[in-house]
């Protein structure tokens, strides 16, 4: 019988989660090995498993398909973090299961590609002795040890592109446009994003917002002749000493908490604040959608690549990793400890500064 490997997606869905399935089947197929694909996230692990060979010919198209053909989840028996984060252990039985049907596959090992929460998952499946490897995958870009996770790329090039058509429609109609960005408790999508589209205000969770800082902004670019102004907010940006805008009711208490909504608050109180016409947009899950940029396709064949050979050389509880020029490992330990968020003293919000922009501050 072949050697047989599974790979797993969780988490949200992201652009470039079918590339990395497309580098490790075909990775695994020059080794001769097979690669089973689990679908529905890790619950897929569960009985009846729900498993499949993923075929060589199958992979033709892959590259470039935006989403996830294994399916993806991040909530069901399998959560490793919920509310504002927090840590959680999964139920041992859970994960006595899963490795009594990892075995009965026949699988070496497993290829997680996920972000904070799957890999923290994958962790716990490590423990209960499932031999995993990582690949990071999350548009946030919020995980430590990687230079860049995939999926952040194509998240970013959406979100200027948004900024950039929302800017004519600010120009034309004399308006302040605030865009909500995804990112969680990071602002690297909102930072990044913010500064190639040219926005006047940036708020980012690192850095706590005043409206009074806000509205300077405004009254400035007023003056200079500039009577419309593009503010960038990140979803779990915060006003000073306020806590963070979410979404959802006690449905949501075993996941991680949903943040969202902070762009209507903060467009509702410019408008007060300055009397002009503010309109509020949230980009939301079309960060997530679409074909991956080709810097996120060659990560993620990269990634994919990288994540086989680690298993054919037996460095389990590893994460494939961006250290530019290469492609390096990391224990996964490592990257799930804690977030990585932007300096607040770094290169990013310097630059930022010297353009004049507002971080809220
Ligand atoms: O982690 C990726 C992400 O898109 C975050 O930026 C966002 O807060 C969250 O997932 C949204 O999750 P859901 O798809 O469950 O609404």
């Amino acid at each position: 019988m072949k050697e047989r490997i599974g790979i797993v997606t969780g988490g949200g869905d992201c652009p470039g989660l079918n590339a990395v399935i497309y580098a490790v089947v075909k990775a695994a197929d020059r080794r001769g090995w097979e690669t089973l694909g689990i679908y529905g996230g890790f619950d897929g692990l569960l009985s009846p498993v729900q498993a499949r060979p993923m075929n060589y010919q199958e992979m033709d198209g892959l590259l470039y398909l935006g989403g996830t053909v294994l399916g993806t989840s991040n909530k069901g028996r399998f959560v490793a973090k919920a509310g504002h984060g927090e840590k959680r252990e999964i139920d041992p039985a859970v994960l006595a299961e899963a490795k009594r049907n990892f075995d009965a596959l026949g699988l070496r090992a497993l290829v997680v590609v996920g972000g904070d929460g799957s890999l923290s998952i994958g962790l716990q499946c490590m423990n209960a002795g499932i031999p995993i490897v990582g690949v990071p995958k999350t548009i946030d870009n919020d995980l430590e040890g990687t230079d860049v996770t995939f999926g952040f790329d194509s998240a970013v090039s959406f979100a200027t592109d948004a900024i950039d058509r929302l800017r004519t429609h600010a120009q034309s109609h004399n308006r302040v446009i605030v865009v909500e960005m995804m990112g969680r408790y990071a602002g690297w999508i909102a930072a990044h994003s913010g500064i190639a589209g040219g926005a006047s205000v940036v708020l980012i969770p690192e850095i706590e917002f005043t409206y009074e800082s806000i509205v300077r902004k405004i009254v400035e670019r007023e003056a200079e002749g500039k009577h419309f102004t593009m503010v960038v907010v990140a979803e779990g940006a915060r006003i000073k000493g306020g806590d963070f805008v979410t979404h959802g009711g006690p449905e949501e208490k075993n996941r991680e908490a949903r943040l969202g909504g902070i762009s209507a608050v903060v467009a509702d109180e410019i408008a007060r604040r300055t009397g002009k016409e503010v309109r509020n947009c949230v980009l939301g899950h079309l960060q997530r959608g679409g074909v991956p940029t080709t810097f996120d396709r060659l990560l993620c064949t990269r990634f994919g690549a990288n994540a086989v050979r680690l298993i054919d050389e037996g460095c389990y509880g590893q994460m494939v990793a961006s250290r530019p020029p290469d492609i390096i490992s990391i224990p996964i330990a490592e990257a799930v400890g804690k977030l990585k968020t932007v300096p607040i003293d770094g290169d990013l919000v310097r630059t930022g500064r010297a353009l004049g922009i507002c971080w809220g501050d």
